[in-house]
C-alpha cells in the first residue's frame, strides 16, 4: 500500500451542497444528509503518493438547475500533503476524541430533552406553548450570555435577518410539527418517521429543484421509505395527527436546509450564534400562532390540572425540556463547525437510535416485532444512504489516481 487516504473536510458543508473552497459558511444543519447529484469527478494531477492525503474540502457535487453556478461545478477536491504522518495521526486522534465528546453530549442532551418533552406533553398537552417555551428559553439563555459576555454577540445586518426569515419559518414549522407529533404518539414512533428525512431531502431536491442523483441514491431510499411505512402500519398506537406532524417536520426541515444553503453563503456567524438568532426569529413567528391555536385560557386551565395531578414538579419538567432543547440544538450546531455533513448525518441517525431505545424503555412503549423490524430497516436505510456519500467520494478519488498514473 503506497498511500493512505484520509477524508477530512476542513469546514462542514451541509444541505445538498459541498461547497468548493468556501471559507465561511453558515451551518445549515443537519439530519438530512446531502443528496448527492450525479456528476462527480475529482481532478488534480500533482500529488505525492508517499504521504497521507487530506481532503481539505470537497467541491460542489453537481449543481441545481436553479443555481447560478450551473453545471460546471463538478466536484473539486483540494488535496494537500500532510506535513508528517505522526503529526497527522496525533491530530486525527484528538479530532476523534473531540467528535466523540460532541456526539456523546449531543445524544445525551437529546435523550434528556425527549424524555422531559414527552413527560410534559403527557401531563400538559399543549404542544404549541411547549414549542414556544423552548424557543423562548433558548433566546433568553443567549441574550443573557451575550449581555454578560459569556458569548460574543454576532454582528448582523438587515440582510442577515432577511435571509434568515425563510429558515426561521421552516424551523418554526418543523419544530412545532414535531412537538404536535410527540403529543399524539410515542416518542419512538415520531423518531422512526423522522429517520425518513433523507428521503424527503432527495425527493424535494429532485422534483422541486430539478437536481439529479446517482441511481444508488434512489435505491437507498427504498429501505428508508419501506421501513417507515412498515413501522407506521404496525404501530399499535397509531394516530394520524402524530404521523402527519412527523412528516411535516421532515418536509419543513428539508426546506430549512435548502433556505440556509441558498441564503447564507459567505456570511460568518458561528454555529452557536446562528442558532441563537434562529431561535429568536422563530419565537417571534411562533408566538402569535401559539396564542391563536391554544391561547392563555386553555394554558391556564391545563396548567391547573397538571399541577393538581403532578404537583410543582411539572414546572421543573417544563424548564428541563426547554433548557435541554436549546442545549442539544446548540451543541448540534456547534458540532457542525467541526465535522463534515457525512459524519453529522451518521451521528444524527445514531442519535435517533438512542432516543428510540431509551424512550421505549423509559415509557414502556409496546412494540411488536414487525414494528421493530420496520424501524430497524428505516434506520439501516438512512445509514446506507449516508454511506453512499463516502462511496461517491471514494469513486472521485479513484479518478484522481487514474488521472495521475495515466490509466
Ligand atoms: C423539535 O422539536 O424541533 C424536534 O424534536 C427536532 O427533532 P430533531 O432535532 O431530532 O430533528
Amino acid at each position: 500500500m503506497f498511500c493512505t487516504l484520509r477524508f477530512q473536510c476542513a469546514r462542514p458543508h451541509h444541505g445538498s451542497e459541498f461547497v468548493s473552497g468556501s471559507k465561511s459558511l453558515i451551518p445549515t444543519r443537519r439530519s438530512s444528509l446531502s443528496p448527492m447529484p450525479s456528476r462527480q469527478i475529482c481532478r488534480r494531477s500533482v500529488l505525492s503518493l508517499t504521504r497521507p492525503l487530506h481532503v481539505s474540502s470537497i467541491g460542489e457535487l453537481g449543481s441545481s438547475r436553479t443555481s447560478d453556478k450551473k453545471v460546471d461545478d463538478l466536484i473539486k477536491c483540494r488535496v494537500y500533503e500532510a506535513d508528517g504522518s505522526e503529526q497527522a495521526a496525533a491530530s486525527d486522534a484528538s479530532k476523534r476524541v473531540k467528535i466523540g465528546i460532541y456526539f456523546a453530549t449531543w445524544w445525551a442532551l437529546n435523550v434528556v430533552f425527549n424524555i422531559y418533552n414527552k413527560k410534559v406533553l403527557n401531563a400538559y398537552p399543549y404542544p404549541w406553548l411547549t414549542s414556544t417555551l423552548s424557543l423562548a428559553t433558548g433566546s433568553l439563555i443567549m441574550l443573557i450570555s451575550w449581555s454578560l459576555r459569556i458569548a460574543e454577540a454576532p454582528k448582523t445586518d438587515f440582510d442577515f435577518w432577511k435571509t434568515l426569515f425563510p429558515v426561521a419559518v421552516a424551523h418554526t414549522i418543523g419544530h412545532v410539527a414535531a412537538t404536535v407529533s410527540m403529543s399524539k404518539v410515542a416518542v419512538s414512533f415520531t423518531h422512526i418517521i423522522k429517520s425518513g428525512e433523507p428521503a424527503f431531502s432527495v425527493l424535494v431536491s429532485r422534483f422541486l429543484l430539478g437536481e439529479t442523483f446517482p441511481v444508488g441514491v434512489y435505491f437507498s431510499l427504498i429501505p428508508i421509505i419501506g421501513g417507515c411505512a412498515l413501522a407506521a402500519v404496525t404501530e399499535l398506537n397509531f394516530n394520524m395527527t402524530g404521523f402527519m406532524g412527523a412528516m411535516i417536520s421532515n418536509l419543513a426541515f428539508v426546506f430549512r436546509n435548502i433556505f440556509s444553503k441558498k441564503g447564507m453563503k459567505g456570511k460568518s456567524v458561528s454555529g452557536m450564534n446562528y442558532y441563537a438568532c434562529l431561535s429568536m426569529f422563530s419565537l417571534l413567528i411562533l408566538t402569535p400562532f401559539a396564542i391563536a391555536v391554544e391561547g392563555p385560557q386553555m394554558w391556564a386551565a391545563g396548567f391547573q390540572k397538571a399541577l393538581s395531578e403532578i404537583g410543582p414538579q411539572i414546572v421543573w419538567w417544563m424548564a428541563a425540556q426547554s433548557v435541554f432543547y436549546h442545549l442539544y440544538n446548540q451543541v448540534s450546531y456547534m458540532s457542525l463547525d467541526e465535522i463534515s455533513p457525512l459524519t453529522f448525518s451518521i451521528g444524527n441517525t445514531m442519535k435517533r437510535i438512542s432516543v428510540i431505545v431509551s424512550s421505549i424503555i423509559i415509557f414502556h412503549t409496546p412494540v411488536q416485532p414487525v414494528n421493530a423490524l420496520g424501524a430497524a430497516i428505516a434506520i439501516l436505510g438512512t445509514f446506507l444512504y449516508s454511506q453512499i456519500g463516502i462511496l461517491l467520494a471514494l469513486i472521485g478519488f479513484l479518478q484522481i489516481f487514474k488521472g495521475y498514473v495515466g490509466v
